[in-house]
């Protein structure tokens, strides 16, 4: 048993966190993007301000209140979120990229509505988008210490292990989605919290308890850095 107290443990840090799904227009009305709730990302907000931090949450389209105490900045794009997270990382200590990013954004997205045409299929080029956490984790100048999350299938804990180390993070959070009613829209989760030389799985748990331990858990790998 831990006998310390979890407010105020934060206080002077700041932090800088993303949530929710990002949106990427293919015309006018219509978008490319997924399931995230930004659950997880706003808990996470709500966990560190409450222990005291500085928060600051860059969230995509969600449906969530802000916080309180958390500064929002809203955002509907992957080069949306780009640009706010490294204007802020760099004033911050700890980023968590917790946003379900869309991996691929319409190459040319259409000025009008896209009228549909006699044929049976049409074909839409993607391009790739700029990987948020990773341009945070080359930061070389004021890089905060950077945390992931990793939604996987299976091999969860190595698919989060090859992330870790392909984008230079200092942890991430593994959070196995196969099958279950866990992540994306559910309010309970379970992580494994794998860095270079350690893992450590967390249960599944509310996920404003969730959040908690994982903030913790992230403090105290900081304060050890
Ligand atoms: N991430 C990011 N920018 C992207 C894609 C992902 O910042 N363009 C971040 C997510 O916020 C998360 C971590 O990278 O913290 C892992 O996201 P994930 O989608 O699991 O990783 P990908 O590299 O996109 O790999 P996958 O092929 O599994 O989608
Ligand atoms: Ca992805």
């Amino acid at each position: 048993e831990k006998h310390f107290s979890a407010e105020q443990q934060l206080n002077n840090i700041k932090i800088t966190i993303t949530a929710g799904p990002t949106r990427e227009a293919i015309d006018p009305v219509r978008y490319i993007s997924n399931h995230s709730s930004g659950k997880m990302g706003f808990a996470l907000a709500q966990a560190a301000a409450a222990m005291g931090a500085q928060v600051t949450l860059i969230s995509g389209p969600v449906q969530l209140a802000t916080p309180a105490g958390v500064t929002r900045i809203d955002v509907t794009t992957a080069e949306q979120m780009l640009e706010a997270a490294l204007a802020q990382a760099t004033q911050n200590d700890i980023f968590i990229g917790c946003a379900a990013v869309a991996d691929y954004r319409v190459a040319q997205v259409a000025s009008e509505k896209m009228k549909k045409t006699a044929s049976d299929s049409i074909e839409l080029k993607l391009v790739k988008n700029p990987d948020i956490i990773a341009a945070v984790a080359a930061l070389t100048v004021q890089r905060p210490f950077t945390v992931g999350f990793a939604a996987e299938t299976q091999n969860v804990v190595q698919y989060a292990k090859d992330k870790l180390t392909r984008k230079k993070l200092d942890l991430i959070c593994a959070n196995d989605v196969s099958g279950t009613e866990l992540g994306f829209n559910s309010d309970h989760n379970a992580v494994t919290l794998v860095w270079q030389h350690g893992e450590q799985a967390l249960p599944a748990q509310p996920k404003a308890d969730l959040a908690k331990a994982i903030m913790q858990h992230i403090y105290a790998q900081f304060s050890a850095n």
